[in-house]
C-alpha cells in the first residue's frame, strides 16, 4: 500500500480495521496490539470523527448538530454520546461533555477499554477491585485507586483491562471535552456485561483504597444521543 492510498483511508477506518483484527481473537490484546491501537487513537482528532471542537453552532440546546453537519463541541448542553459502531467484539463512540458534566463511577465488566481525550480537560478517578462481594443483588467491596488526576489534551490514549488499569472510573469535565471510547467486548445485559454504577467511600486508615458500593443509575445523569457524522466506515 503506497502513501497516497494510506492518506485516503480515514482515521476511524484505520481504528476499525485494527479493532477488527485485534478483538476478533477474543482474548486480551498483546503489547504490540495495544501500542498499535494507542498509536492510532493518538493521531485521531475530533474533526476526524465529525466533531468541531470549537463549534458554538448557536443551535438549540436539544440539538448539538450544526448546520455544517459537524457536531459542535462547545454546543453540547448535556453529556452527549455519539455512537460510531458496535459489533459482537467491540464498540466505538465519543462522549462529548459540557464543562461540569459528570459521568459517575461505572465499571466495564470483563472488558478492555481504550480511551482518548480528544480535547479539553477532565478529572479522572479510577479503581480496580481488590475484593468484590455480592449480597442479594448489590455489588460492593474494597478497591484500590488506580488513577486520580487531571488529564488535559493533548495527552496519550489510555487503556484499562478487566482487572487492572482502573476498570471502574468516573469523568468530571473541567472544560468542554470529548472522549473517544473503544470497548471490547461491548456492554451487553444479555451476555452478563451490564454497566453498574458505584459510590466510593474513602477509608481514612487505608489511603489509596476505598469501599465501593453499587448504586442505582443516578437520576440526574442525562446522556443525550447524537448521530455520528464522521467518515463512513466500511465494515468487514
Ligand atoms: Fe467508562
Amino acid at each position: 500500500m503506497d502513501s497516497s492510498t494510506i492518506e485516503q483511508i480515514s482515521k476511524i477506518q484505520l481504528i476499525y480495521d485494527a479493532c477488527n483484527a485485534v478483538f476478533s481473537q477474543k482474548e486480551l490484546p498483546n503489547f504490540q496490539q495495544i501500542q498499535w491501537l494507542r498509536n492510532l487513537l493518538d493521531i485521531t482528532t475530533a474533526i476526524d470523527l465529525g466533531i468541531d471542537e470549537f463549534g458554538l453552532c448557536g443551535s438549540p440546546p436539544t440539538s448539538p448538530k450544526s448546520v455544517e453537519g459537524l457536531i459542535c463541541g462547545q454546543g453540547v448542553r448535556n453529556i452527549t454520546y455519539i455512537h460510531i459502531h458496535e459489533c459482537d467484539n467491540f464498540s466505538m463512540g465519543v462522549f462529548c461533555f459540557p464543562a461540569g458534566g459528570v459521568l459517575p463511577l461505572h465499571d466495564h465488566p470483563g472488558m478492555t477499554v481504550f480511551t482518548k481525550l480528544l480535547y479539553g480537560s477532565v478529572y479522572v478517578k479510577a479503581y480496580d477491585w481488590v475484593k468484590v462481594m455480592n449480597s442479594g443483588c448489590q455489588t460492593f467491596g474494597l478497591a484500590s485507586r488506580a488513577v486520580d488526576g487531571i488529564f488535559k489534551a493533548p495527552c496519550e490514549a489510555s487503556v484499562l483491562f478487566p482487572r487492572s488499569g482502573g476498570n471502574i472510573h468516573s469523568f468530571t469535565a473541567l472544560t468542554p471535552c470529548a472522549i473517544l471510547d473503544v470497548l471490547s467486548p461491548p456492554y451487553s445485559e444479555e451476555l452478563g456485561r451490564p454497566s453498574t454504577y458505584f459510590s466510593d467511600f474513602h477509608i481514612p486508615s487505608l489511603p489509596g483504597y476505598a469501599m465501593l458500593e453499587e448504586k442505582d443509575l443516578p437520576d440526574d445523569l442525562v446522556v443525550t444521543g447524537a448521530p455520528y457524522v464522521g467518515p463512513r466506515i466500511n465494515v468487514a
